[in-house]
């Protein structure tokens, strides 16, 4: 997505059922049929756009021929050696940068970026002004291709998007060896490199892939696709992928010119190509505002991939700024990556509380016995990207913040991680969150008496080598009633999460 706009905020009334359009191309003998639209919040006349461009003579496509029939697919690569296991090295990150934003956003790729590990460029507009110590610590920087040739007619959304969807084809021609993947991401994005490679993993790099996910606005989806990899979470391409849309990019996307972004001209492309999304539901587009507690707290049973729109969400730990935040969250990456902000459920029967771990971030005490089934569903601290859209708003399901005075779940953040070596497990020491909390008339234990929550796990970096499942969670015995004590770690036969 185009790193300086949001995408435009489409009103809801002046969507058009039948937005559709023609275009027959008298230069082919076919004729070519479209249903992009566009909304727009300004201008009720002006919502029909007509995008598709006649094919030039050169690339003509095959009618089929029944005397000579199409030749039958090309067999699968040849698999007589397994591919050595997947590293860093494998992946080239393309990161799509804007100067005017240069100063602010490269705070965040400093924070993801291993310097002498990580291989790839940011792509600006412009030149920036870096020094040498700073360049250090991130990406090669070079300056997009001029795009001046290239038609953008789409009125909400700013014509560097053509360059940004340019940043695969660019990165691919710069030759560097040994790639297998190319990973796309925004300047406000921030990659768990990790699990990255944990997810590109899982497939082959011989064939065509072309990996991310959707947006969490089901609005967004919509008007965009459900089938469109969202470039602000990052998405990955195949090397033979990338080197096949290289081939085709710059005229594919000269048949789009009415679109918005930069993804969904890849998205365009890759239909062109046939090859479709495969969803990753560890990348994360973030299309919402406000607190993404809600989100962090209840992950999907997956590798934590990327977060996105670190600018306009708010800071994830209160009393930390945006980019301390991150930091904090990237100490616990540190320990074990594979479980960061993986949800885990405990219920102290005694005091009658329901507590949700999200490893290396938040625990949540609550009172009352609240079912797994309610807390591995996102509570909506956070707002639509649409400000009009409800609970219906969101391509998964969630739940409203509890309203009821003894319900309002009390919050320990992370404050500090250790390593004991002795007993080889991780201390996460997760304190109270400063915040008033309602008169509750329940007869049942505060947990306002609590300061601290102890978490302890041992690292558990294969956990994505087995089928995904969630950690158990089990209340150990504490001498104190401010503090706290949980474990936990992998569910022992028999252990289920029991009200
Ligand atoms: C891009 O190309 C156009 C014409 O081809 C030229 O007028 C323009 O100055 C170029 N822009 C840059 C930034 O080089
Ligand atoms: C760009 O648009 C103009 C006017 O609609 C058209 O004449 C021209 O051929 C287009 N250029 C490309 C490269 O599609
Ligand atoms: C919590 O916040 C209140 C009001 O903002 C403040 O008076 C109090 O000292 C804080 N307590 C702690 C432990 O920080």
């Amino acid at each position: 997505m185009n790193p300086t706009a949001h995408r435009p905020v489409p009103g809801f009334t002046s969507l058009r059922s039948a937005a559709t359009c023609f275009f027959i191309s008298l230069l082919l003998l076919y004729s070519i049929y479209s249903s992009t639209f566009i909304i727009n919040t300004k201008h009720d006349d002006d919502n029909l756009n007509c995008p598709l461009q006649p094919l030039s003579a050169k690339q003509n496509f095959q009618r089929p021929d029944h005397n000579n029939p199409a030749p039958p697919p090309p067999p699968p690569p040849p698999r007589n050696t397994t591919p050595s296991p997947l590293e860093i090295r494998h992946v080239a990150f393309g990161i799509a940068a804007s100067s005017s934003l240069w100063n602010k956003r490269k705070e965040y790729i400093k924070l993801w970026w291993r310097p002498e590990e990580t291989r790839g460029v940011v792509w600006l507009d412009k030149k920036v002004t870096i020094s040498e110590e700073e360049s250090k610590k991130l990406p090669d920087i070079r300056i997009s291709g001029n795009t001046s040739k290239f038609n953008y007619s789409n009125k909400q959304g700013r014509r560097s998007a053509l360059r940004i969807s340019r940043v695969v084809s660019e990165t691919l021609r710069m030759g560097m060896k040994e790639v297998r993947w190319f990973v796309m991401g925004d300047d406000d994005t921030v990659f768990v490199v990790e699990n990255v490679l944990r997810v590109l993993s899982k497939y082959d790099h011989n064939q065509f892939y072309y990996i991310g996910s959707s947006s969490e606005s089901h609005v967004q989806n919509i008007f965009f696709s459900y089938a469109m990899a969202y470039g602000g979470g990052g998405f990955a391409i195949s090397y033979p992928l990338a080197k096949e849309l290289e081939r085709m990019q710059d005229s594919c996307i000269q048949r789009y010119p009415g679109l918005y972004g930069s993804d969904d001209r890849i998205h365009a492309c890759m239909a062109e190509l046939g090859v479709p999304l495969t969803k990753e539901p560890g990348f994360h587009q973030y299309d919402v505002y406000g607190n993404l507690l809600g989100l962090l707290g209840a992950h999907p049973v997956a590798p934590l991939v990327s977060l996105h729109h670190l600018d306009v969400v708010d800071p994830i730990f209160p009393g930390l700024s945006r980019v301390e935040g991150l930091q904090r969250l990237l100490e616990s990456v540190e320990q074990d990556s594979s479980s960061i902000i993986q949800q885990s459920f405990c219920y102290d029967k005694d005091k009658y509380w329901s507590i949700s771990v999200s490893w290396g971030y938040v625990v949540q005490v609550m009172r009352g016995i609240i079912s797994p089934r309610e807390l591995e569903m996102p509570t909506r601290t956070f707002l639509n990207w649409y400000k009009r859209a409800d609970y219906k708003g969101y391509a998964f399901n969630t739940r409203p913040v509890a309203r009821h005075p003894c319900q309002k779940p009390f919050l320990f953040y992370l404050s500090s991680l250790t390593y004991d070596d002795k007993r080889r497990q991780i201390v996460g020491v997760y304190s109270r969150h400063n915040e008033s909390h309602p008169y509750c008339r329940w007869k049942s234990d505060s947990p306002d008496k609590l300061n601290t929550v102890i978490v302890l796990k041992r690292s558990d970096g294969d956990r994505w080598l087995r089928s995904p499942r969630r950690d158990c969670c089990r209340v150990l015995p504490s001498r104190r009633v401010s503090v706290m004590y949980l474990w936990v770690g992998n569910c022992r036969s028999g252990e289920i999460n029991e009200l």
